[in-house]
């Protein structure tokens, strides 16, 4: 309880803060809906443009709303050539993540709606980004590996094509499904960190290229977004399927945070990690490269068996992305790349509903202290 009596909730665990037609999260039974829809129909049956069309318009797309939707996005796929132009100045080794966030603002200074908050901009803002955020990532990987970007190519898909402009070659059918299936998967999931972070920001009346480049930062870390290149950066530590247990023993005594494992509403298991597994087994074994989605299983059942944490939406899509062949330092990009459907969705949600957002803070510091001067002071 602080002093007016409120109750402090660290973490603001199982607080409510904003009514939404978005995400219907059920932690308890391991459910997942996006407006209603069941997420394993959305990730196998729709395409990751029916569902952005879903999250910013309420409703599933009719065949002609959806060739409008598609169009637009793919029209919006170029990105300013300053912005390409500054990517050749940035240093190579900065953390693709910070580069995006500089990205959308510099993006912002372009737009031509950039400080309109009202709908209809916020959702003209909402496909804009949704392509521009994939083209910024794939343009800067180029850059920063010495190649050429790529063009976008106006008959693919937008999973597809995202693929095409980071590797230079178009996907097989079912890489392209495979992709764009995970980005289904990320693409909305109701208040957590850094679409709670975009929110904050346009419940001041910012804007919505502000608010993603907070959310862009709120993502990047390893207990949210960041959480699946840190997987795969402890498979690869871990080697060889027969190092697991060990690995495994030793990490538990050491108190270690294994990434990928545990979730803040999911106690009965996240249904995406459930999809993800399955596409994880398929990719890794297509690829050639099975150790990995081995060595991801050994290493859930032995810590499952240890702590009953339960592997998230990062744990399985680590193996996935790895085995088509997204860079491990892509894998934070490619999740913000999806989750831009969901924040420009909230964000639109936040505006038309809008009250600031100022929790409180229990002071617990020093009171009443006697001031002194700088020369008294040491
Ligand atoms: N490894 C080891 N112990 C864990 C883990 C983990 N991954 N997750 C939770 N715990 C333990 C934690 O040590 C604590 O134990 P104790 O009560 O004995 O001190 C207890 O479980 C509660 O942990 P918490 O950190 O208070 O729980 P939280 O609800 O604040 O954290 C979480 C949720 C996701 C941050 C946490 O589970 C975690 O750090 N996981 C690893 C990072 C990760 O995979 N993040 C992705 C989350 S899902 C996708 C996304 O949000 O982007």
């Amino acid at each position: 309880m602080d002093k007016q009596g409120s109750q402090l909730i660290r973490g603001l665990e199982g607080v409510v803060a904003a009514e939404t037609r978005l995400c219907d999260l059920d932690g308890t039974h391991g459910r997942l809906a996006y407006a209603g829809y069941d997420i394993e129909d959305l990730a196998r049956r729709a395409t990751f443009e029916e569902v952005c069309h879903l999250l910013w318009w309420g409703e599933l797309p009719t065949a002609a709303q959806l060739d409008k939707t598609t169009l637009a996005l793919i029209a919006a796929r170029a990105i300013p050539k300053e912005l390409i132009q500054a990517f050749g100045l940035v240093p190579k080794d900065t953390d693709p993540m910070r580069v995006l966030q500089a990205a959308v603002a510099m993006l912002g200074m372009r737009d031509p709606d950039a400080t309109d908050n009202s709908r209809a901009a916020n959702l003209r803002k909402a496909v804009r980004l949704t392509s521009q955020l994939a083209t910024a990532i794939c343009a800067h990987h180029r850059v920063r590996s010495g190649q050429e970007p790529v063009a976008p190519a106006a008959d693919l898909s937008h999973a597809a094509n995202t693929l095409y402009m980071l590797t230079g070659r178009r996907p097989t059918a079912v890489v392209a499904k495979a992709f764009d299936a995970s980005l289904t998967l990320y693409a909305e999931h109701e208040l957590n960190a850094s679409t709670f972070t975009t929110r904050v920001i346009v419940s001041t009346q910012s804007d919505m290229h502000s608010a993603v480049a907070g959310g862009v930062g709120a993502l990047k870390g390893p207990l949210h977004g960041g959480a699946g290149e840190a997987v795969m950066r402890t498979l690869m530590e871990i080697g060889e399927v027969k190092n697991v247990d060990a690995f495994t023993q030793k990490a538990l005594a050491e108190k270690r945070r294994l990434m990928g494992f545990g979730h803040r509403v999911y106690t009965a298991g996240d249904p995406r990690a459930a999809i993800l597994r399955g596409m994880a087994e398929e990719a890794c074994r297509q690829s050639g490269q099975f150790k990995w989605y081995e060595m991801a299983v050994k290493l859930h059942e032995r810590v499952h068996a240890a702590k009953t944490l339960i592997p998230n939406v990062d744990f399985y899509s680590a193996p996935l992305f790895y085995s088509l062949g997204i860079p491990v330092d892509l894998f934070t990009p490619v999740i913000a790349a999806a989750r831009i459907a969901g924040w420009t969705a909230n964000i639109v949600e936040q505006h038309d509903d809008n009250r600031l957002i100022r929790p409180r803070g229990d002071y617990v510091g020093p009171t009443r202290r006697a001031f002194g001067p700088l020369d008294t002071r040491g």
